[in-house]
């Protein structure tokens, strides 16, 4: 069997609030007829004048001519009942997150489309082969997880159930393909791809936070101006709002068992429970007052520059700042040499972090020397602000200073914070990566899909499988093998897929030079 979706053909769409305002506004502008039913008075003419507003601004803007805005208006009408979509050859549900609720509608639905008309759920959390087994002819129900706002955000999830046709699946990824839209596929598991691979970027900072590594302020600070992602988790926790995230991050940990990965954390739970609750109520990781200013991280001060430095042994992914370094007019000798690639001056060994804390290098006497500090990872040195540094306990006090002077020569900021393993970016980059391994593991989805759903659905500067090879698969599990001696911890045992990659030198993405198809990521940050 095939399916396909013709421009001319009827798209219907039942619930007509954020998400189904906005996939309406989607299949419209694709030239499609649109259905819009929604069981609440007055939702669809609220959807329509909300719809109308932003097509209005559009038109002001020189996006769109006036005559197309009023014609994608005219091509959705409304429906007042389940009866009057009967035409339509795919139907999208995006109605509340209710199992019993879902099954009861699109039972009514498959009872009068067409026999080879295809249903569609946009559900964020409920399983589509849960949903697919209370509807007639489950085989033509799958998953189409639009993310908020639907007519911005480039990336559509096509989920299969257990029971999905592979040929309805390969339809819907036409039409989203058709639509503008970014498909990727995936199996029907717990969070999908976005909401699953995700979960450590808010997990691993809350635990970064619990444990006193460094404050939300700090930990923002350092993703966004260490790691290049666009917001830091404490403020897109509060833009999502805190009881949105919590109940994400308890669903996927539900769904998969209990994985200590997904595990909620008790810090997240009392801002809910103190109504704390991010943008929307005013306060939330920030205070939103009016006149309030949010506070910003501490740069270290820094000491006197040394005249040279010394590359010890290869730095790997931290290599670039030696470029950066010379350029600065620092003079840089290179000495071949084992053990972790760290860079000496003024007799401070500084190390690029592989999971192992500054005080446990002086503690072992790996360098002779008790005056170590370790640095954390930084995405791309040139586009880069800061860098978290730890010291470790034996050191002298010049050693931060000193430190802060080098990087301060690149135009970083020195931050520093906690003398943990993996410090703040590696250790969530490490944690992001071996979920996504995982996920392609055990059949989620292919590497190239990931990756491409994380940059798009959430703006990531990497996928995480890129980012894994990137850095070196050994060395993110020689991240992850540290964070499970030091917290004794399975939430930190690495993936096994990431541990074959380090011991065969493979890569996770060995197609990521082959396809390079990938629309721009988008300015709009998502919304779980
Ligand atoms: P919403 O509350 O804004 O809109 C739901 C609409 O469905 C309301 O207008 C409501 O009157 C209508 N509705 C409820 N029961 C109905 C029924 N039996 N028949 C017809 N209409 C009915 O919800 P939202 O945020 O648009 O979410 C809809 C779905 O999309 C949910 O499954 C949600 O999990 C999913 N989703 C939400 C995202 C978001 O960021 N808000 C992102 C991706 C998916």
């Amino acid at each position: 069997m095939t399916w396909k979706l013709s421009p001319a053909d009827t798209v219907a769409v039942i619930g007509a609030g954020t998400m189904g305002a906005g996939i309406a506004h989607v299949a419209a502008a694709a030239g499609h007829p649109v259905l819009l039913l929604d069981a609440a008075p007055g939702a669809i003419a609220a959807a329509v004048e909300q719809l109308t507003a932003r097509l209005d601004r559009s038109v002001v803007k020189g996006r769109l001519s006036d005559q197309d805005a009023r014609a994608l208006v005219e091509r959705i009408q409304p429906a007042d009942a389940i009866a009057d979509i009967a035409s339509a050859r795919l139907v999208i549900e995006a109605i509340v997150e209710s199992l019993a609720i879902k099954q009861q509608v699109l039972s009514e639905v498959a009872a009068v489309i067409a026999d080879d008309a295809v249903i569609a759920s946009n559900t964020s959390s409920l399983s589509i082969t849960a949903i697919a087994g209370g509807v007639p002819q489950p085989e033509r129900v799958a998953g189409l997880h639009f993310f908020n706002p639907a007519p911005v955000m480039p990336l559509v999830e096509v989920v299969s159930g257990a029971l999905t046709d592979p040929a309805v699946v390969d339809g819907l990824v036409a039409a989203a393909d058709a639509w503008g839209k970014r498909p990727v596929r995936c199996a029907s598991t717990p969070g999908f791809i976005v909401n699953r691979v995700a979960r450590p970027f808010y997990g691993e900072s809350l635990r970064l936070l619990q444990e006193g590594v460094a404050d939300p302020t700090t930990i923002d600070a350092l993703m966004t101006g260490a790691g290049g992602f666009r917001m830091g988790p404490f403020a897109l926790m509060d833009l999502v709002g805190l009881d949105v995230n919590l109940a994400v991050s308890t669903s996927v940990y539900e769904q998969t068992a209990h994985d200590p990965r997904f595990a909620p954390n008790v810090l997240q739970q009392a801002q809910v429970d103190a109504g704390r609750l991010g943008r929307k109520a005013g306060a939330g990781w920030y205070d939103y007052s009016p006149d309030v200013v949010h506070p910003t991280a501490a740069p270290s001060r820094p000491g006197a520059l040394p005249e040279t430095v010394v590359e010890h042994g290869p730095l790997g992914w931290a290599h670039g700042i030696v470029g950066m370094l010379v350029a600065a007019g620092v003079d840089v000798d290179v000495v071949d040499g084992g053990g972790p690639g760290h860079l000496i001056f003024n007799g401070i060994h500084l190390v690029a972090t592989d999971g192992r804390t500054a005080t446990e290098h002086a503690a072992e006497a790996t360098f002779g020397s008790a005056d170590v500090a370790v640095f954390d990872l930084v995405h791309d040195w040139s586009a880069a602000s800061r860098v978290a540094v730890a010291v470790a306990d034996q050191a002298g006090p010049h050693v931060l200073p000193t430190v802060a002077a080098v990087f301060g020569a690149v135009g970083l900021d020195a931050i520093r914070v906690e003398d943990s393993p993996g410090l703040v970016v590696m250790r969530i980059v490490s944690q992001l990566a071996s979920v996504a391994a995982d996920a392609r593991l055990v059949g989620v989805a292919s590497a190239a899909d990931i990756d491409a759903a994380m940059r798009l659905g959430t703006n990531y500067p990497a996928g995480p499988l890129e980012w894994a090879d990137a850095l070196g698969p050994e060395r993110v599990v020689a991240v992850l093998d540290h964070l499970r001696a030091a917290y004794g911890e399975d939430r930190y045992r690495a993936s096994l897929a990431l541990r074959r990659a380090a011991q065969t030198g493979a890569r996770l993405r060995p197609d990521q030079f082959e396809e390079n198809a990938d629309p721009s990521p988008t300015t709009e940050i998502p919304e779980e």
